[in-house]
């Protein structure tokens, strides 16, 4: 049983990141597929808009979070656990933040490349340093971005699914190290 918690700032990252990232999978799932069936209307075009501004700030939220990580101490996981168990879930959580990097920076540099900066509001995104104008470009960063997407939905999944095995079967004290109080 640990009964040490995460600081304050990285509760409370955690749990915006993680409703900003599954309100974007979804959204972003059904826009492309009205993108792909033509569908160009105020709906789709809406949908897009907010995708890219909604998704531009997941990165600079998640840009923090990592920093924030990297300046602390994580609270250590009980006794109870074993090796392997530690080591799955170090591994689990460093894909997840990879993934997590990976899916906006691949979405902005698509943008970037398409182009097809403008969000919401007449709103323009900047640009990504170093990235050209370029149509092929931009699809092998969408590409990036959609495995990319779903593989961190895969994960994500892994992830619940493990945080409900410590709150409900092994009760450790490992959930309530991340949840809001
Ligand atoms: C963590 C943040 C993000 C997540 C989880 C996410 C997720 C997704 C998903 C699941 C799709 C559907 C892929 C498909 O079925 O083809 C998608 C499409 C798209 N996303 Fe994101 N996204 C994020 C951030 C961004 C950012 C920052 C931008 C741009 C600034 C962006 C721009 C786009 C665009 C333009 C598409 C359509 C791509 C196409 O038409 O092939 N996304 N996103």
């Amino acid at each position: 049983m640990t009964d040490q918690v995460y600081r304050p700032a990285q509760r409370a990252l955690h749990w915006i990141i993680a409703l900003m990232i599954f309100t974007l999978i979804p959204v972003g799932i059904w826009m492309s597929n009205r993108g792909e069936a033509n569908l160009w209307d105020g709906l789709t075009n809406s949908l897009y808009s907010w995708h890219k501004l909604f998704g531009f700030t997941a990165l600079l939220l998640i840009v923090t979070r990592i920093v924030v990580k990297l300046r602390a101490t994580a609270p250590p996981y009980p006794a109870s656990m074993t090796k392997g168990e530690v080591s799955a879930a170090h591994a689990v959580h460093g894909l997840i933040y990879l993934l997590m990097l990976i899916v906006p920076l691949a979405g902005w540099a698509g943008v970037t490349a398409f182009p097809a900066l403008v969000t919401v509001g007449g709103y323009n995104l900047p640009p990504m340093p170093f990235v050209p104008v370029n149509r092929g470009l931009a699809e092998t960063f969408f590409f990036i971005h959609k495995v990319a997407a779903i593989s961190l939905a895969v994960l994500a999944l892994g992830h619940i699914a493990a945080a409900l095995r410590h709150l409900i079967v092994k009760k450790d004290g490992v959930f309530q190290r991340m949840w809001p109080r």
